[in-house]
């Protein structure tokens, strides 16, 4: 009997390396196409996510006709536009949004729409009785996997969101009960940033790690005696870029 269910250090290694090494990607893609070997591995990781009552509610939309990403691509531009109008007041921020490439939709080897059908093994599901967002949370959860598999793999992925969930309902022809939740451009990639775009180019920086931690209460950022010893881990890890080390 053991009880030590720790993964052995390499397996630990490889886990830690696919989460700080992943990253969303937008502009890296090349022209190689994902074994389907490989994309059926990826997916059915994305299958084991954790689900709120094992109810599975994901299905997962695999795209390739260029006339139906051409319509998704139209989707994109059009909400584009709608957000940066809604920066007219700031025009050094629009400017900036507006050089951002925010989307792989034509140039990835393929895009995965991963949708939410609630109905899935009928209307009582054990634990979203009281928090109904515990369905797509569980969605929110396959995705994750999703990319962390991809990132095995050396697969990119980048998360479209700038989207109206009525165009991908159209265009995929999706019944009314079912929801998009995540669109998805995954291909091979000329490189995986060490950092996310989104920070290299100066649009926000990434939180400290203390930053982000509440002592008991919420807002509560400055421990209680027994907690002080574990702070001080906390700013250690404050100190290492875990981008520096993969
Ligand atoms: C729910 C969700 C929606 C997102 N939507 C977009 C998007 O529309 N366009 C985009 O370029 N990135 C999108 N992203 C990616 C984030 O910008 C990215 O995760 C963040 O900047 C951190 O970078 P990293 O994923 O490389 O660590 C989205 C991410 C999430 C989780």
């Amino acid at each position: 009997m053991t009880d030590d269910y720790a993964l052995t250090g390499a397996q630990k290694e490889g886990l830690y390396k696919a989460i700080f090494s992943r990253r969303d990607v937008r502009s890296h893609f090349i022209p190689k196409s994902i074994p389907n070997d490989v994309l059926a591995r990826i997916l059915n990781a994305a299958h084991h996510a954790p689900s709120v009552g094992f109810s599975q509610p994901w299905n997962f939309i695999l795209i390739r006709d260029s006339e139906t990403r051409r319509k998704v691509k139209e989707s994109f531009l059009r909400e584009q536009g709608r957000s940066t109008a809604l920066l007219d007041g700031d025009k050094d921020r629009q400017k900036k949004y507006s050089s951002l490439k925010l989307e792989g939709i034509m140039e990835s080897d393929v895009n995965v729409c991963v949708t939410y059908d609630p109905t899935r093994f009928g209307p009582f599901v054990l634990g979203r009785t009281s928090i109904e967002e515990t369905g797509v949370y569980s969605v929110a959860c396959a995705v994750q996997n999703l990319w962390l598999a991809a990132r095995a793999e050396g697969v990119g992925v980048g998360w479209v969101s700038i989207l109206a969930n009525s165009d991908l309902e159209n265009i995929l022809g999706m019944p009314t009960h079912a929801k998009p939740i995540a669109y998805l451009c995954l291909g091979y990639v000329a490189e995986f940033s060490d950092k996310p775009d989104l920070e290299r180019l100066g649009w926000l920086p990434r939180m400290a790690l203390s930053e982000v931690i509440c002592y008991e209460k919420w807002g509560e950022l400055e421990p209680p005696g027994s907690w002080s010893e574990f702070q001080s881990g906390v700013k250690a890890q404050d100190e290492v870029r875990r981008e520096d080390n993969i």
